[in-house]
């Protein structure tokens, strides 16, 4: 089923999202969804806060760029209460997107590598170290499970010039070519 996904000015996309534990209703149905919401939506990586539910969980599947970037031929997972442990020292940037807010895309600078601590859809341990496009969707969704959106990183001069942009996704006077959920106050 196809999940309406949440807009640049819901409060769910701000809050800092708590563990859920393995007695989460429907966890198994929740999780399809998401998988479904985003490949409908043509994106790589989906939280929870973005189809409306403030808990710490993102799925992401980038295996359509493996041509590109052969450590992706197997990405593709659901992650439960993940902790990231380390990020080293190196920045890079790359433009990123996101689903929450349609027809923006900037720069994003972030650390090359990452050690993340979670569990999967079957609730098995995982301590994994990733770098390339990986580290970047798992720092991008991790940022959505903290309330925090890409655009947040950009500079002061750039997000004058968002502004407006941002203000109309607020207020919903955007084209989406997926559901969304109508904004609230
Ligand atoms: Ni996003």
């Amino acid at each position: 089923m196809i999940l309406p996904v949440t807009l640049y000015g819901d409060p769910v996309l701000r809050k800092v999202t708590p563990d859920i534990d393995k007695d989460y209703p429907n966890l198994d149905a929740l999780i399809e969804n998401m998988f479904e919401t985003m490949y409908h939506a043509e994106g790589v990586g989906l939280a929870a806060p973005q189809v409306g539910l403030n808990i710490r969980l993102f799925v992401a599947d980038a295996t359509v760029l493996a041509d590109e970037d052969p450590q992706l031929k197997d990405f593709k997972k659901a992650v439960i209460n993940p902790q990231i442990i380390e990020r080293n020292d190196e920045l890079e940037s790359m433009e990123e997107g996101c689903l929450s807010i349609p027809g923006i895309r900037e720069d994003v600078s972030r650390p090359t590598k990452i050690r993340i601590q979670y569990y999967d859809e079957n609730w098995n341990f995982h301590d994994e170290t990733y770098d390339g496009f990986a580290a970047r969707v798992i720092q991008h969704e991790y940022d959505h499970l903290d309330g925090k959106m890409f655009v947040d990183h950009c500079s002061m001069l750039r997000k004058r010039f968002l502004k407006g942009k941002l203000t109309n996704i607020a207020k919903g006077k955007i084209r989406v070519p997926y559901q969304v959920r109508p904004p609230r106050k």
